[in-house]
């Protein structure tokens, strides 16, 4: 094997993405064991020869959160160690990302403290799509590349050619992603603000824009417990909306978000494979859009030092 060669890892929160993105670069995945000693700590040993490697590793950090995120920390620290020659973490879900700020007295910023933990263990770069907040880029200071889930969610929706469309963020937080949608699929926008009342609970809701009669996509970085997207598709659906569709990078899915979906007066459930979705034959309208070759382009071009960006150009 020469220097620099490409070498895809997977830790074991999303193996079946990470064997469709060396599907799609026609490469072997690397062999690493991973299990857990006694008392339940993580046990890895990476199986290939990774010495002078370009290695990538993929693992979302969703649930079970800790577990993933020690994992990927405790690869990337045995890669290092078995002096790979750049070692990127590929997070197609950056969890933790909600604490990205102190918007109260002692809270953590977990979204820099991950930050800092991937770096201390060993990564030279991360490749990770719609994080929660475009800042928590500022917080790696080492090269990240973001990639936009609006690159596998815009032509699908460009295929479904909706009329009298307008996309609506469902809240403040979303309204950036909502617009790159309405200008590139010539629809309108409109905005629920959303006042929330707890983790789970969503509180009052105001309508700004118009969609009345009209065909809706509902855009947001992730699904979590379903409440904000549940909650604002009834509100549409009060003010005159038609179909409805959510578009929603990461499906997150805990808590009741299951159940809170198969109520919605939604027409389709639109989501990528950040992350693996349990139960997902409960949801028949769902339909799950796959990241593997926008990850596995992205990875290839960071292999070969040419342009990511270029595969982002519809913002
Ligand atoms: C909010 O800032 C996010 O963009 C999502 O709307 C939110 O995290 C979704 O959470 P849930 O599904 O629990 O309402």
């Amino acid at each position: 094997m020469g220097r620099d060669h490409l070498l895809i890892f997977s830790g074991t929160a999303h193996p079946n993405l990470a064997k469709n993105i060396c599907k799609y670069l026609g490469i072997e995945q690397g062999n690493v064991y991973i299990g857990r000693f006694p008392d339940q700590e993580v046990d890895i040993k990476v199986e290939s020869d990774v010495r002078g490697a370009d290695v990538f590793v993929v693992q979302p950090t969703c649930t079970p959160v800790n577990e993933h995120l020690m994992e990927l920390l405790a690869l990337i620290d045995c890669l290092r160690r078995a002096s790979a020659n750049r070692i990127t973490a590929v997070i197609p879900y950056y969890g933790y990302a909600r604490k990205d700020r102190k918007d109260a007295g002692r809270v953590p910023i977990t979204a820099k403290l991950v930050a800092n933990l991937l770096v201390t263990a060993g990564a030279d770069r991360v490749l990770t799509v719609d994080l929660h907040a475009d800042q928590i880029q500022g917080f790696f200071d080492i090269p990240l590349d973001h990639l936009l889930a609006g690159t596998i969610f815009i032509p699908y929706f460009q295929e479904l050619n909706l009329p009298d469309l307008v996309v609506v963020s469902p809240d403040v937080g979303s309204i950036k992603q909502a617009r790159a949608y309405a200008k590139r699929l010539k629809g309108d926008l409109a905005v629920v603000d959303k006042r929330r009342e707890s983790p789970e609970k969503v509180g009052s809701l105001i309508l700004i824009g118009d969609v009345k009669d009209k065909n809706v996509i509902l855009v947001d970085d992730m699904i979590s417990t379903g409440s904000s997207i549940v909650e604002a598709s009834k509100f549409l659906k009060e003010n005159g909306a038609k179909d409805i569709y959510i578009c929603a990078t990461h499906p997150v899915l805990c808590g009741q978000a299951i159940e809170k979906l198969k109520n919605a007066p939604v027409q389709r459930i639109v989501v990528s494979d950040s992350i693996p979705i349990p139960r997902k034959e409960e949801l028949p309208n769902l339909e799950v859009i796959s990241l593997a070759w926008y990850l596995g382009e992205a990875i290839r071009r960071i292999h070969n030092s040419d342009s990511v960006s270029y595969l982002f150009e519809y913002t």
